[in-house]
């Protein structure tokens, strides 16, 4: 059974109640419950991190070797300036589709700028929660 770890950044462990005009009212554990259907159905094994701690994404992402076939990685507030979470991806050479449930193209301009995209296979954003699942199902293909 191919492993998909999804790793949620910094803040979004507030979803259903942060700027829910924005983010959606569905919460962390919602999300996750989506996402764990989801992967049942397509026969993928699941595990959740979330962190506040730029250190602890790029320890999750390390940890990642030899536990995961495929990241799921929503990088939140550090998608634009974390160095280190792009150089971790790379290190560990896993497909990692990085994923944003707001349009980060149509907010504030800084936020367009994503650091670690060059190292994605691929950026889903837009879509709520479903970028979630989007992403699953273009992972699921890619580690098939
Ligand atoms: C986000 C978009 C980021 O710009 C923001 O900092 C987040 C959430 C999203 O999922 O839409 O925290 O990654």
């Amino acid at each position: 059974m191919k492993r998909v770890a999804v790793i949620h950044g910094c803040n979004l462990n507030l979803l259903g109640r942060r700027e829910p005009e924005i983010y959606g009212r569905a919460t962390l554990e919602e999300i996750n419950g989506q996402i764990a259907t989801l992967a049942g159905e397509l026969g993928l094994e699941v595990t959740f991190t979330q962190s506040n701690h730029e250190g602890e994404i790029i320890a999750a992402i390390q940890g990642c070797m030899g536990t995961a076939d495929g990241i799921i990685l929503n990088p939140a507030g550090f998608t634009t300036t974390s160095v280190g979470i792009l150089d971790a991806i790379k290190a560990v050479g896993i497909p990692t589709v990085e994923v944003h449930l707001s349009n980060v193209h149509a907010r504030e301009k800084f936020r367009r700028h994503s650091l670690l995209a060059p190292a994605a296979v691929g950026q889903i954003c837009g879509f709520g929660a479903d970028s979630y699942l989007l992403a699953l199902r273009a992972l699921a293909k890619i580690i098939s």
